[in-house]
């Protein structure tokens, strides 16, 4: 299938990076996808959801219980739909929750729900990247099958140079191609 017939489900979180989002759902529309866009509660507190949704040219989703929805259950409905789950920038809190199946929010469950490919790109601080638990967390989602990519070493938001920068737009954009090949 070309890619201008796949639809990317692209899960923002609560990240420093999230404005790095905008960037990312221009050039995977530069692909040939088309983007859907979940963003988590603490997502919001970064990027606006009008940004998001003006770039995606559609509805941007984060409630889990939306009264303003069709009569579809929306996380399966997105699930469905999705040629594959990128989660971009993805927190130490969501890949904590992904790892413990903790499935509270919209994000999470549509994770649970798809048979997709899911990928994730970390984006964090250095120190929070290298905590046992988070990389852990990260061998225990790589053993089941989710893909990651990234991080990158570079300046970080706290001003060090570390390993935590989300990779680079074009990067996570080609390797979801590859993937979909
Ligand atoms: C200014 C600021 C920047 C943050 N940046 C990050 C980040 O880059 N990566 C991260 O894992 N958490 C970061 N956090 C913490 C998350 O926002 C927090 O864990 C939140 O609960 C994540 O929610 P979510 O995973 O549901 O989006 C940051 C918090 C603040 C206040």
């Amino acid at each position: 299938m070309p890619a201008k017939n796949k639809n990317i489900l692209l899960g923002v979180t609560g990240s420093i990076a999230a404005y790095k989002a905008c960037d990312l759902i221009r050039a995977l529309q530069d692909a040939g996808f088309s983007v859907e866009v979940i963003m988590t509660k603490e997502a919001k507190e970064f990027i606006s959801a009008l940004t998001l949704q003006t770039l995606a040219k559609r509805k941007v989703y984060s409630e889990m219980f939306d009264l303003d929805v069709d009569f579809d259950v929306e996380h399966i409905e997105l699930a469905k739909k999705a040629a594959a789950v990128l989660i971009a920038p993805a927190t130490a809190n969501i890949i904590g929750k992904l790892a413990s199946g903790i499935y509270d929010d919209l994000l999470t469950c549509v994770v649970a729900a798809t048979k997709s490919k899911v990928v994730i790109a970390p984006a964090m601080n250095e120190n929070m990247y290298n905590n046992p638990v988070v990389q852990q967390n990260i061998g225990k989602l790589k053993k089941l099958g989710m893909e990651f990519i990234g991080p990158r070493k570079g300046k970080l938001a706290c001003g060090d140079v570390g390993l935590g920068c989300l990779e680079e737009v074009q990067t996570i954009t080609r390797f979801i191609e590859k993937l979909l090949k």
